[in-house]
């Protein structure tokens, strides 16, 4: 094995991972020009817009920013709430345009009517409206003062064409009519109206990915190379070897859905389940190094790899294991699946438990029926579980 391309080939997922999860969240990582700044932002599922807001508790105001890039100076943007529905009918919006005189000007609209979106005073308050088109992305602050029942409300965004000025009525198609949401400004969540199943489907993608590789096969993986290796050397390497590798694999992408859900939903975190998943991609890609990095058997820093090779495996196992049932309790899914995953465990535990000290069992026979060196139970209790024997697929593919 080349270990410089395939150490190449690991650095260049890893580049690649690191582009998708800042590509997530342009949300986060956008700046104002004015310099202002919001606590909350939430891509919005159409149109690809965003909408920034900060919500004040003490006297109920919010300060919102609609982002939506690729505005032509020919288009009109709209952003409102509707608390009688998920259609622009009955909308209370802003709106904003570049008129006749070539300026970029925002105004609010109590939208009546499909034919058009006349200027008029909202059901509520709106101050310091403004607009801005910069580099074809167009943006309206507004500072909104909410009554409690609009706390919490369908959110409507919508684009059209402009004819001599005069905003048209919008495509009557895809995002145009996918276009709508919840909004809770105070809890910062925003979903989409019809599209909480997809979410749905996404964390349970999500928590079936992870569980499978970092719950079972990464900890199956562990249990070939510790029980196997009396009985199948050195076939036990290669399952060893394949557990791990597809483990990971999936792991990743398991990983990497979970990443998508945190950014698609900033006003939530769980940070302690956040943190986790990224300690226990870091140790995973570590291993994945180490087993490029790891010296031949008989070198003298093989000892402390085998040391850390173990430390940072069994780490992994147990924080994955934790971290699954955090996902659980954030999930929250039918009992079933919960005693299913505890169903697993008891069975893998089952295994050690009897693997354990049959294996123990078999070396300390073999030892005794001799043959080996002083060296070797030392050597060998921290090589790759407690084999007896000095032979090892190390020395074909090392
Ligand atoms: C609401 O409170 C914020 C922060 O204390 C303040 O900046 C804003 O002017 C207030 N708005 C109104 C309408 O009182
Ligand atoms: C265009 O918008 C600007 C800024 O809001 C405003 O001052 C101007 O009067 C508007 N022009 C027309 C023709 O409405």
């Amino acid at each position: 094995m080349d270990r410089t391309k395939s150490l190449l080939a690991v650095w260049t997922i890893l580049q690649l991972l690191v582009l998708t999860v800042n590509g997530q969240s342009t949300c986060e990582s956008h700046r104002f020009a004015n310099n202002l700044d919001f606590t909350q932002c939430s891509p919005l599922q159409a149109l690809g817009s965003f909408l920034h807001w900060t919500y004040n508790e003490q006297n109920g105001t919010v300060s919102i920013a609609f982002r939506h890039p690729g505005t032509s100076s020919s288009s009109w943007i709209a952003w409102g709430l509707n608390p009688g529905g998920t259609q622009m009918l009955g909308t209370q919006a802003l709106v904003a345009y570049t008129n006749s005189s070539g300026q970029f000007q925002a105004y609010t609209s109590p939208i009546n009517g499909y034919s058009s979106i006349q200027r008029g005073s909202l059901s509520f308050p709106v101050s310091r409206i403004s607009a801005t088109l910069v580099n074809g992305e167009a943006t309206i602050f507004a500072t909104l003062e909410l009554p409690p029942n609009l706390i919490t409300t369908n959110q409507v965004w919508q684009m059209g064409p402009l004819s001599n000025s005069v905003p048209q009525g919008h495509p009557m198609t895809g995002d145009n009519m996918r276009s709508t949401g919840r909004i809770d400004f105070r809890s910062g969540q925003s979903s989409a109206s019809g599209g909480s199943g997809d979410r749905m489907r996404k964390r349970n993608t999500h928590g079936i990915l992870n569980a499978v590789s970092w719950g079972v096969l990464m900890p199956m993986g562990a249990m070939m190379a510790r029980y196997m290796k009396v009985f199948t050397d050195p076939t036990w390497f290669y399952l060893h070897i394949a557990f791990q590798v597809s483990g990971y694999v999936i792991g990743v992408a398991g990983w990497a859905t979970g990443i998508k859900l945190g950014n698609d939903s900033p006003g939530t975190s769980y940070s302690t389940h956040r943190n986790l998943g990224i300690a226990l991609f870091t140790f995973a890609t570590l291993q994945v190094f180490a087993l490029l990095l790891r010296p031949k058997p008989d070198h003298k820093y093989r000892f402390y790899w085998n040391v850390y090779h173990h430390t940072v495996g069994y780490t992994t196992i147990i924080l994955s294991i934790i971290n699954i049932f955090k996902g659980f309790d954030i999930l929250d899914p039918a009992d079933k699946w919960r005693w299913a995953y505890i169903g697993i465990l008891i069975f893998l535990g089952a295994c050690v438990v009897i693997l354990e000290p049959l294996t123990w069992f078999i070396v300390l026979r073999r030892k005794r029926r001799g043959g080996n060196s002083v060296a070797a139970p030392i050597a060998n209790k921290y090589s790759n579980g407690v084999n007896g024997t000095t032979t090892g697929p190390h020395h074909q593919d090392a």
